[in-house]
């Protein structure tokens, strides 16, 4: 895959990020105290990192499963097609979801699979998303839990790729161009 040179700039550190989803993972037990029925759905392939550190922080019997969506520009109608390339292995009717999404930037793919999710009759759905960037939303959503609010830049690390490189750094970074 082609890449033009750049350099990653960190946005936010490793313990940054270590403290948020702490505090995040207190947030979410307390709404779903007491349930034996969650899910949590992470996104792939971006969450991968996020739902591995949020599940082991999280003193709540709990099942994992995942979704891989894939959203398209379609200049015609200037809005995104997504696709579901990998759904969910288990059944939601009935029980308590809580979706992992890595990034809510334009908003299409979680608005998609909220509806999806929505259509096979959860008792509850829940989002959270590691990052939102709002300057971008086109669709009007929002996460029930956000990690951290950034400004419009191109992001990686920690499970969020360039061009499939980067999801193993530790950390948050921007990506800025040299060339
Ligand atoms: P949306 O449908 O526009 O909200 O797109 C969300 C998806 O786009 C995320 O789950 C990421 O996979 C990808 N994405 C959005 N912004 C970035 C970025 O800064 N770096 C890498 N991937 C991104």
């Amino acid at each position: 895959m082609a890449r033009r040179p750049y350099v990653i700039d960190e946005l936010i550190s490793a313990k940054a990020i270590a403290a948020r989803v702490e505090a995040l993972a207190k947030e979410i037990e307390i709404a779903f105290a007491g349930t034996d029925k969650l899910i949590v759905v992470g996104l792939l392939r971006g969450s991968f990192v996020f739902i591995a550190d949020l599940v082991r922080e999280l003193e709540l019997p709990v099942e994992v499963d995942f979704l891989e969506a894939s959203s398209y520009g379609n200049e015609m109608t200037s809005s995104r097609e997504v696709r579901i390339l990998k759904d969910l292995r288990g059944e939601i009717g009935g029980r308590d979801v809580l979706v992992v999404e890595d990034i809510v930037d334009t908003g299409f793919t979680l608005k998609h699979v909220i509806g999806l999710l929505e259509s096979r009759g959860p008792r509850r759905l829940e989002t959270i998303a590691l990052l939102d960037k709002p300057s971008r939303r086109e669709v009007d959503i929002k996460a029930t839990w956000t990690g951290f609010e950034i400004p419009d830049a191109f992001v990686v690390g920690y499970g969020i790729d360039y061009a499939q490189r980067n999801r193993n750094l530790p950390y948050i970074g921007s990506v800025r161009f040299t060339e």
